[in-house]
C-alpha cells in the first residue's frame, strides 16, 4: 500500500490514519453513521496558493456545483472569491451564505423565467447565455423590469479540447452557442441597450491533469475572443476562460503542475493584451470546482460485513454509491478505477490482501473498489476514501434504497462542526384539481 507517498496523509504512532494533523479514527468514533469530513484550511490554502500564482487580472470563481455546503460557501465569501452558479437553488444557497449577487455568475442550460428574473433583479455579475431563446427571455425580463442586464456569451468552440476527461465543448452540445453562430448573436445583442455584453465564456471540459492541454485550451479561448470581437472594435470587459483543472483521484494519476499552468496563463494573457486592443483592459476568470475542494475531503464508512464468494472477498460498507456516486465510478468515469482509500486503523500485516469493497445497495453498480490491495480488514473497521470533497453528497443518489443520509463534518481551526441528517427528507403531498 503506497500510503506515505501522499503528503497530506500519514499513519500516526497509534497506527491510525491522520490527515492535516487530525486522527481520522478518533473523529469516526464520535460521528454516527457514514460521513464526509472536510478540512476547511485545505480549501483556503488551495485558493490562496492559486491566487498567488495568478496575475492580478485573473479572478477565481468557485463552481458551487462541486460542493454547495454553506460552510464552504461562507469560506469562499470570506476569501472574496467570485462564484459560479448553475441553478436558482444554488443562488438561494449563496444568498443564505451572505454572498453578494455582484460576485455571482450564472451559467447552465434551461434556466427558468423565475431563475432569470431573480438573477436580473438581484443584479448578478453576469448571466452566461446558452441559447438564442435564452437571450430573448432575458431581454423580455430586462424590458419589463427596465433593468440593464449583464450577460456573457457562452461559446461552444469549433475545436474539441484534448486530454479533458469530460468534454463539454467542441462537439454538438447543449452548452453555449456554437462559435459559427456567435457573430449573428453578438449583432443581435448589440442592438439592445438593456443587454450589456460583458464578454465571452468558454467552459470546454473537466478533470484535466495535463498543464499543456489546459494552456492550449485557454489559448484557444482567447483566439476565439479575438476572432469574434476584433472586427467589432469592441473592448471586452471579461473573458471567462473556464478551467477544468483536475485532481489525481486514482493510483498513478499525477498532480496537475499548477506553476506551469499559471505561468502559461500569465504568458498568454500578457501577449494577448499587448497585441489586441480589444483585450487591453480585459479581466479574466477561471472557474473551478473540484480543484479547489476535492482534496480537502474524505468520505468515511464502516465495514458491516465481510464474505467470500467463489474465492473473492467482499467487504460491505454501511454507505456506498448512494452517498458517493463518484467513488463507484458512475459519475462520468470512462473506465472504472479504484479511488484512493485506506482503512482508518492500519493493522500490522506482512501481506496486503486483495478485496472488493461494496456499498449496501442491492445493485452490482454499488462497487467502491475492485481487487484493491489493503491490510487486514475486520467488521467494524472504517474505510476513508480520499479526494472526496467535490461531487460527493449532492452528486449522489441519496434516496436510492432509502438508507440514512451521510453526516457532514467541517474541521476549522476552532471547532469540528457536525451536520447530522434529521429524519430523512420530507415531501409535501397535495391533490391536483382536475379541470375536466
Ligand atoms: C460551466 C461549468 N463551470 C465549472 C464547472 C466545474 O468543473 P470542475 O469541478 O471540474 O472544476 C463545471 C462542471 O461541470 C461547469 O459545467
Amino acid at each position: 500500500m503506497k500510503l506515505l507517498k501522499d503528503s497530506i496523509v500519514r499513519i500516526n504512532t497509534l497506527s491510525h490514519l491522520e490527515m492535516y494533523g487530525y486522527d481520522l479514527l478518533d473523529i469516526a468514533h464520535k460521528v454516527e453513521g457514514p460521513f464526509y469530513l472536510y478540512f476547511m484550511s485545505a480549501i483556503e490554502e488551495r485558493y490562496r496558493t492559486l491566487k498567488e500564482h495568478l496575475p492580478e487580472n485573473v479572478d477565481i470563481f468557485y463552481a458551487v456545483k462541486a460542493n454547495p455546503a454553506k460552510e464552504i460557501l461562507s469560506l469562499f465569501k470570506t476569501l472574496k472569491s467570485g462564484i459560479d452558479i448553475s441553478s436558482g437553488g444554488e443562488f438561494f444557497r449563496c444568498m443564505s451564505a451572505g454572498i453578494l449577487p455582484e460576485k455571482i455568475s450564472f451559467s447552465g442550460p434551461g434556466k427558468s423565467n423565475k431563475e432569470l428574473s431573480e438573477a436580473i433583479i438581484n443584479r448578478v455579475f453576469a448571466i452566461s447565455v446558452e441559447s438564442y431563446r435564452e437571450v430573448e427571455k432575458i431581454l423580455e425580463i430586462a424590458k419589463s423590469t427596465a433593468l440593464t442586464t449583464n450577460i456573457m456569451l457562452r461559446i461552444n468552440p469549433t475545436r474539441k479540447p484534448e486530454r479533458f476527461l469530460l468534454k463539454m465543448g467542441g462537439i454538438p452540445s447543449p452548452f453555449g452557442i456554437d462559435e459559427e453562430a456567435a457573430p449573428e448573436m453578438i449583432k443581435m445583442i448589440k442592438r439592445h441597450d438593456l443587454l450589456n455584453l460583458r464578454g465571452i465564456h468558454v467552459y470546454n471540459g473537466t478533470q484535466c491533469l495535463d498543464a499543456r492541454a489546459i494552456i492550449e485550451n485557454i489559448t484557444d479561448t482567447i483566439e476565439i475572443a479575438k476572432r469574434l470581437f476584433l472586427h467589432e472594435g469592441m473592448e471586452l470587459k471579461h473573458i471567462n476562460l473556464g478551467g477544468g483543472f483536475g485532481v489525481p483521484y486514482y493510483e498513478g494519476d499525477r498532480e496537475l503542475k499548477l506553476e506551469e499552468v499559471c505561468n502559461g496563463v500569465k504568458k498568454i494573457i500578457t501577449y494577448a493584451q499587448k497585441t489586441s486592443p480589444s483585450l487591453k483592459n480585459t479581466q479574466f476568470i477561471l472557474e473551478l470546482g473540484r480543484f479547489l475542494v476535492a482534496q480537502s475531503g474524505v468520505y468515511v464508512a464502516k465495514i458491516r460485513d465481510i464474505k467470500v464468494s467463489r474465492g473473492k472477498k467482499f467487504v460491505i460498507l454501511d454507505g456506498g454509491m448512494n452517498h458517493h456516486l463518484a467513488a463507484s465510478g458512475n459519475l462520468g468515469q470512462v473506465l472504472r478505477r479504484n479511488s484512493i482509500m485506506y482503512p482508518l486503523k492500519i493493522r500490522e500485516t506482512n501481506e496486503l490482501e486483495s478485496v472488493n469493497i461494496v456499498g449496501p445497495l442491492c445493485t452490482p453498480i454499488d462497487r467502491i473498489a475492485t481487487d484493491i490491495l489493503l491490510p487486514e480488514l475486520r467488521i467494524g473497521d472504517f474505510i476513508g476514501i480520499l479526494n472526496s470533497g467535490a461531487y460527493g453528497v449532492t452528486a449522489s443518489p441519496l434516496l436510492f434504497l432509502s438508507h440514512n443520509l451521510p453526516s457532514e463534518v467541517f474541521v476549522t481551526d476552532n471547532e469540528i462542526k457536525v451536520i447530522k441528517p434529521s429524519n430523512g427528507i420530507q415531501y409535501e403531498e397535495y391533490t391536483m384539481s382536475s379541470s375536466v
